[in-house]
């Protein structure tokens, strides 16, 4: 029998989404005001899911609070009050857009898990903006 488990987890963080190789108003144009030269910050919220089957002796698909360490550990500590753009190795080359986050957490997250379960991530950049990665490959 197959399951899904998650856990919500939240952070702050600042960033700009900017192309050095592009003009200013070109930068302006397609970024808007997330390319703020002085930089902005974001609520982030972030949903991990596992999804496998349910191990028999145990009721669980995985320990949540496993998932929950390992989140505090991997992309709380990492992320939480920086400016990902300046402190974050992650983002020096890659813009920090809520999907090229996502894929960065998916890729923190996934060696620590076991390799039967599907991992999909969800971050929220605002209220009712999103983003969903769920890896390069289907399960
Ligand atoms: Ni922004």
């Amino acid at each position: 029998m197959i399951a899904t488990v998650g856990r919500k987890a939240h952070f702050n963080a600042a960033h700009r989404l900017y192309r050095p190789d592009w003009s200013d108003a070109r930068n302006e144009s397609v970024f808007g005001k997330c390319n703020n030269p002085n930089y902005h910050g974001h609520n982030y919220e972030l949903i991990a899911e596992l999804t496998g089957p349910i191990d028999p002796e145990t009721g669980y698909v995985f320990d949540i609070k496993h998932l929950s360490d390992l989140i505090e550990r991997e992309v709380e500590a990492r992320f939480d009050h920086k400016n990902l753009n300046l402190d974050c190795p992650e983002f020096a080359q890659l813009i920090p857009s809520a999907e090229h986050i996502a894929q960065v957490i998916w890729n923190l997250l996934r060696p620590h898990l076991p390799i039967n379960l599907q991992l999909k991530i969800t971050l929220y950049e605002t209220p009712r903006n999103f983003v969903v990665y769920k890896g390069e490959q289907t399960h």
